[in-house]
């Protein structure tokens, strides 16, 4: 009843969507040596210990793309699934410095994603946003020149997000960043309490001003910060399949997303990697209806959540709601 209820995909990253048979074949067309024989190869080396496992392999994988055509295969890739998963709507994340870092020119990065997003409505059905996640492993002067670069480049993104190894890299590290992006009308996220502490999540709001958390889950560990949160009802992207791949959460069964709905957080679920943690949203529903019971009045207020913290103009944020409410009758 509720399987094709629109629902908006707010945390992605766009390079955590590179499948393996896509990563061989750019390697192929690029001349790029890869550790791995095939597909099979690669899919081997999947299996994490935690996210800076998982980090390693992310970052070494996205050597082969280079063109801006390859940003365009990956992009138009995933908008294509989307769209089967229920997509309706998407706010892509790419990591500007892990090409820029590795020789690739920022247009090329930023003008092979748009080619695709550009039409993404037209093409797939699916309006998506662009938004540039910040490494908080590298250092606050880098992510600097690369937001201006963007600002100056007329970049069409509509606002930046915080991403990479967490623990050790507190948000009060890119308060200058935060504060550029605020001043230059950006909208800000930041990735927190993932692995980091309930602390990092208070800082991510407080400090940098974030108007949408992704991750979030450690916030369990500090009440009054649920209280907080609650009262607030601050945006919480939860990713389930990413948590139980990279070991933050022990089994899907064990996933708190159910009860942080039921405590009244604003909480929708996502993809965050799908091409490494084993699925797209449908795949993400269907594996909480099998291991959470998840019933269909959570399906729907997680779709309902999703489109209510979503960046979209009014207009269609209340029309794809108008079209849940009249789905789930
Ligand atoms: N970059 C891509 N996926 C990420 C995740 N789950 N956490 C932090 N940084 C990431
Ligand atoms: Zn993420």
């Amino acid at each position: 009843m509720t399987a094709d209820l629109p629902y908006a995909e707010l945390h992605l990253h766009v390079e955590g969507t590179l499948e393996p048979e896509l990563v061989m074949a750019l390697a192929r067309r690029n001349g790029v040596a890869l550790p791995y024989r095939d597909t099979d190869e690669l899919r081997r080396a999947y299996a994490f210990g935690d996210l800076q496992s998982f980090l390693d392999l992310y970052y070494a994988t996205m050597s082969v793309l280079r063109e801006p055509q390859d940003f365009a295969d990956m992009t138009r890739a995933y908008l294509e699934r989307a769209a089967r998963a229920g997509v309706r709507h998407a706010e892509i994340m790419f990591d500007p410095q892990a090409h820029v870092s590795r020789g690739v020119p920022l247009e090329t990065v930023v003008d092979g994603i748009w080619s695709v997003l550009a039409t993404s409505e037209r093409d797939h059905g699916v309006t998506t946003l662009l938004v540039a996640a910040f490494l908080r492993d590298r250092d606050e002067d880098e992510a600097l020149d690369v937001l201006d670069r963007l600002l100056a480049a007329g970049a069409p993104i509509v606002g930046i997000g915080l991403d990479s190894a967490e623990v050790g890299h507190p948000p009060s590290k890119f308060a200058r960043l935060f504060e550029r992006a605020r001043s230059a009308g950006l909208r800000r996220i930041a990735h927190a309490g993932e692995e980091g502490p309930p602390e990092y999540v208070a800082e991510a709001l407080d400090v940098l001003g974030a108007e949408r958390i992704d991750h979030g889950i450690r916030c369990l560990e500090d009440d009054a910060l649920v209280a907080r949160l609650v009262a607030e009802q601050t945006p919480l992207t939860v990713c389930p399949l990413s948590n139980v791949a990279l070991r933050a959460v022990p089994s899907l069964e064990e996933h708190p997303v159910l009860v942080m709905l039921e405590r009244g957080l604003n909480v929708s679920v996502h993809s965050d990697d799908p091409a490494y943690f084993g699925g797209y949203l449908d795949d993400t529903l269907h594996a909480l209806e099998g291991a959470l019971g998840l019933t269909s009045e959570q399906r729907v207020a997680l779709a309902e959540n999703s489109v209510r913290s979503s960046f979209l103009p009014p207009e269609r944020r209340d029309a794809l709601l108008a079209e849940i409410r009249a789905a789930s009758r």
